[in-house]
């Protein structure tokens, strides 16, 4: 099958470029991708979709490659999209859903924006690929990369959680950690790529990640029977998803395929650890300023300066959503909320979006009945040391009532008990 792609074009000027060649940045701005709209109507219809695998490559007309033979696949896409009453309860919300990234490849939502760009990266014959990354997208590159056979360099804060840095090396990427932040492994990746010769997978400085992204929204859709909630919520640093499902929605509502125009209003949740689109939305700022003194648990919001930081704020401003910064010493809070009344893995980025739905229900800004969505991006597993404290340990002779063992509590090896 080959691509329905038309060309790339700016997403600050509109100037359109060829598609067909490798691309990056225009004019130092991000590049959209453009579709045929009509002709993948008259290619694709919904009843066929019902027909494809379960992978974000069923909405192949809506994706880039020419030809399938250059897909770098681990299966990513199609993850649960479950209704949280316990949660939503506790949260003042009656309609509230979690669509749950955690259960993709590697671990998080970035399998998707790393298949489509490896996609293209091997279509093109790029053998040599390197990432700035906050962690998670390092370990979706690197494996993707691994999937392709092609050479990878992954440059993160050396604070970066073990993990990212564990499943990086053991997909045999090379890993560098930086003193700094992810913008300073952006200044490496930029300036090696001369003399090293890799291919930049930064953040919408190649186009294609994006339309990875977008099937977030497209899959949403989907599951909701194509029509749209009233609010998503999505975690934010470089903002590739929430520019991606943005694209996405106005892609299907320009095939005709949503039942309704309402689109959601999107939300923008960052931590005030490091929250310079929530800074810029407040002052009626385009562009965001640098974030002086980023620091956050939640490390995939720790991006103190985005690329795309305009795209965000576009989508942000034209859906009548919100961007908002929620308390970080808050955000460990979240998580446990989250996993013990519903067992959901929530990382604590998507934590963030829980304190936000609290936030805004209490604020009267979204109504209880209102369908609100966040997207866990990835497992909570990913981050043991957050896991690890605030564990209290409970007496165990309150906890059972050990009667029932006829030879007693002394002899049973129980040694600790925790809730
Ligand atoms: C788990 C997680 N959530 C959210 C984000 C932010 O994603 P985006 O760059 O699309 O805003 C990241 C990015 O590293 C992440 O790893």
């Amino acid at each position: 099958m080959t691509s329905f792609v038309t060309h790339l074009e700016s997403a600050i000027d509109g100037t359109k470029l060829p598609a067909g060649t490798v691309q990056t940045l225009h004019n130092g701005r991000p590049l959209w991708v453009r579709y045929d709209l009509d002709a993948v109507k008259a290619h694709m219809s919904k009843e066929m979709l019902c027909r494809r695998p379960a992978t974000m490559w069923r909405y192949r007309e809506l994706l880039p490659p020419q030809h399938d033979e250059s897909i770098v696949s681990l299966g990513e896409g199609m993850s649960a999209v479950m209704h949280l009453p316990r949660l939503g309860q506790a949260l003042g919300l009656h309609n509230f859903w979690v669509k749950d990234e955690s259960q993709l490849p590697t671990g998080s939502f970035k399998s998707r924006g790393l298949s489509a760009a490896v996609t293209m990266a091997n279509e093109f014959g790029i053998q040599r690929v390197a990432i700035p990354t906050a962690g998670n997208a390092g370990g979706a590159m690197a494996s993707y990369a691994a999937r392709a056979g092609m050479e990878a360099y992954v440059f993160m804060p050396a604070d970066t959680p073990d993990i990212n840095k564990y499943e990086c090396a053991m997909a045999g990427a090379r890993v560098f950690l930086v003193d700094g932040l992810i913008t300073d492994c952006g200044k490496i990746v930029q300036a090696g790529k001369e003399v090293m010769g890799w291919f930049d997978f930064s953040t919408l400085k190649e186009p294609y990640r994006i339309e990875g992204k977008k099937t977030m929204g497209l899959e949403l859709a989907e599951q909701f029977q194509w029509e749209l909630p009233d609010v998503i919520l999505y975690p934010t640093g470089g903002g590739t998803g929430l520019i991606g499902m943005w694209k996405a929605f106005h892609e299907l509502k320009e095939m005709g395929w949503l039942k309704s125009d309402k689109m959601p209003r999107m939300v923008a949740v960052q931590s005030e650890g490091c929250s310079p689109i929530v800074n810029a939305y407040e002052s009626g700022q385009r562009f965001a300023d640098f974030f002086d003194g980023a620091a956050t648990v939640a490390s995939g919001l720790r991006v103190p300066a985005a690329v795309g930081d305009f795209m965000i704020l576009d989508a942000v401003r034209a859906s009548h959503g919100r961007a908002v910064a929620v308390e970080e010493d808050r955000i460990q809070e979240f998580m446990r909320l989250a996993a013990s009344n519903e067992g959901i893995s929530v990382g604590p980025e998507a934590a963030a979006c829980v304190g936000a739905a609290e936030m805004l229900a209490a604020e009267g800004w979204i109504q209880p009945h209102e369908q609100v969505v966040f997207y866990n991006c990835g497992a909570s597993q990913k981050y043991p040391h957050l896991l690890r404290t605030d564990l209290p340990l409970l007496s165990k002779e309150s906890e059972i009532d050990w009667g029932f063992i006829a030879t007693g509590v002394q002899e049973w090896p129980v040694e600790a008990v925790y809730a």
